[in-house]
């Protein structure tokens, strides 16, 4: 299941990031990628312990902590904090899947279940750079508003085509899922919108409304670890 969930930042808070990323200090990629994909990415990213990428990830987590659509997505247990990274012409990341397990700040480990790429780049400002995502369906390209996040399950292959005009930047990040399993993820997700559109026509005590709301909390409560 591919998400993607508008407005995530507010215009303030992009131009923010932006501003504090034109002044930092970038370093090579490979440095976070296990060995498959360290041999085909190639793009720049903010050090993981630099004072801003810790500040800037901060904005995210926060931002992502009011947004009802990033949780119902990924249904989070865990966030990791965002990474920053940045293309310019000729970078591009080759077909991979983003390592199983990372570790937080804090030495604890997460199960990455789902990616998620937030953009910070307006697409007039370059050229390729697509995320492109493969699923059973076929391959789906991303190119989104600067603010503006996907989510997609972990367990996908994905690749970044290569930039040819301008330079795309964007946070990534992955959360432990307490819903491990895409499909029932996928499947809780459907309901929950199902959900939504019912109570906008129906009164909060219809039976319809009860029974479908108690049938998703008991299906979580089935499914979720933590
Ligand atoms: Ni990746």
């Amino acid at each position: 299941m591919l998400v993607t969930i508008p407005d995530v930042l507010t215009a303030e808070e992009v131009t923010h990031i932006r501003r504090v990323l034109e002044t930092t200090r970038w370093q090579d990629g490979r440095a976070t990628a296990g060995d498959q994909a360290a041999a085909v990415k190639k793009n720049l990213q903010v050090p993981l312990d630099a004072p801003e990428a810790q500040d800037l990830g901060q904005i995210i987590l926060r931002a992502l902590g009011r947004n009802p659509s990033f949780t119902t997505a990924a249904l989070p247990l865990r966030v990791m904090p965002p990474m920053f990274n940045r293309y310019d012409v000729g970078m591009t990341f080759g077909a991979h899947v983003d390592n199983s397990i990372r570790a937080l700040p804090t030495g604890q480990r997460i199960r990455t279940d789902v990616s998620s790429t937030l953009f910070l780049t307006p697409p007039e400002d370059y050229d390729g750079g697509e995320l492109v995502v493969h699923d059973t369906y076929g391959a789906h390209k991303v190119k989104l508003p600067p603010g503006h996040m996907v989510v997609y399950p972990a367990t996908s292959l994905h690749s970044v085509t290569p930039v040819t005009r301008g330079s795309r930047w964007s946070a990534v990040f992955w959360s432990q899922s307490m819903v491990r399993d895409d499909w029932r993820r996928h499947m809780l997700y459907d309901l929950d919108m199902a959900i939504m559109q019912t109570r906008a026509r129906l009164p909060d005590d219809d039976p319809a409304v009860t029974t479908l709301t108690a049938h998703y909390h008991n299906l979580l409560r089935h499914w979720a670890e933590m």
